[in-house]
């Protein structure tokens, strides 16, 4: 029998986490031969509901979970993790300002970065969740000095998971047979939600679609998804923002389709001229682990424009929270 791998959640008692948890004891990430042991990590408050949801996870009888750990410790609950969900995080309330948010979630990510710093595998695959997603895992980062930035990503797979099905939903076609969306920039209403280099089966979406629904339906739409499905809903995305996390965790672990990319919020190299550093969502393939972004595609002037919209929103992110980045 395999080895268990050590997968660390933050926010686990909280709505993701609800469903992200039991896609995990089913086995969703590594498959139903790899065993799995939890940390499930909380703030004080929400320990007696964690015992709850740790309950069902018993319940559960998964033959693929082999141990739940819980903690209000961040050392604890990295403890040699070979895989880090951060979801865990503050939400905004009516009384706080973004940069009030950014502050409050620097705060706990700077932690959580030293934390992972001292105690994580010197693998580990940490994926920030919580938002603002970008920042908190530059924060996080930039407080682990002795991890590599290819440690780290965001996840901008929700939005590309939501941009794969509005294409699919107008070619009137399954969504395995659309590919090559992009998500660029920051998981928030400045993203741009990118068709130029989208097939469906081998035809340009953007020449099937026309460009006044790519400009005035789809990237909106995508843009505001989040918002809409909070008005509708009363509540922020959760089973898809779960289902989401399992699929850019499962695409980073075991390797992106051959011809296929996916979008993935990545400490910038500088490509497609984003500033080095900032980490912003891009269009990538992995093999063996190693994400490597698409080089080489044309970027328009109306692209360039809403790139460079996106990174100017990742900038001003990062310089409220400055004094945090180690
Ligand atoms: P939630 O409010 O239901 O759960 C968050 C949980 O985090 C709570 O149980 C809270 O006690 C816990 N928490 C707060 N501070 C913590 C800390 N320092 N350490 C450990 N746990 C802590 O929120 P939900 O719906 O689960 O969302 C979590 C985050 O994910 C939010 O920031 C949300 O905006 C974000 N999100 C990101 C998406 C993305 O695509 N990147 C999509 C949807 C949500």
């Amino acid at each position: 029998m395999k080895q268990p791998v050590h997968i660390a959640v933050t926010g686990a008692a909280g709505q993701i986490s609800y469903s992200l948890l039991f896609r995990l004891a089913a086995g969703a990430l590594l498959g139903p031969e790899q065993p799995i042991i939890l940390h499930l990590l909380e703030i004080k408050p929400a320990m007696p509901a964690l015992q709850g949801v740790v309950m069902e996870l018993q319940d559960c009888a998964s033959p693929v979970l082999h141990g739940i750990e819980i903690t209000d410790d961040p050392k604890v609950a990295f403890k040699d993790a070979d895989y880090a969900f951060l979801v865990g995080a503050r939400p905004r309330t009516a009384d706080m300002e973004r940069k009030d948010l950014l502050q409050v979630n620097a705060a706990i990510f700077s932690v959580q970065g030293k934390a992972l710093n001292e105690v994580a595998s010197r693998n580990v695959k940490v994926l920030v969740i919580g938002n603002p997603a970008n920042t908190n895992a530059l924060i996080a980062l930039s407080n682990a000095p002795d991890l590599k930035p290819e440690n780290f990503s965001c996840m901008t797979r929700l939005d590309h998971n939501r941009a794969l099905s509005q294409v699919a939903e107008k070619c009137g076609v399954l969504v395995t047979g659309v590919k090559n969306v992009i998500i660029w920039g920051n998981h928030s209403g400045t993203q741009y939600p990118d068709i130029h280099h989208a097939k469906v089966k081998d035809q340009d979406v953007l020449a099937l679609v026309g460009h006044d629904w790519f400009e005035n339906t789809f990237i909106p739409t995508v843009q505001q998804r989040g918002a809409t499905v909070i008005k509708a809903r009363g509540q922020s995305s959760a089973a898809s923002a779960a289902n989401a996390a399992v699929d850019q965790m499962k695409a980073w672990a075991l390797g992106t389709e051959q011809g296929k990319w996916v979008s993935m919020g990545i400490y910038s190299d500088g490509s497609y001229g984003i500033e080095p550093g900032l980490m912003y969502s891009y269009p990538v393939t992995v093999t063996d682990g190693k994400i490597s972004i698409v080089q080489g595609l044309h970027i328009n002037d109306f692209s360039h424009q809403k790139m460079l919209l996106t990174e100017t929103e990742l900038k001003e992110e990062r310089d409220a929270i400055r004094a945090l980045l180690a």
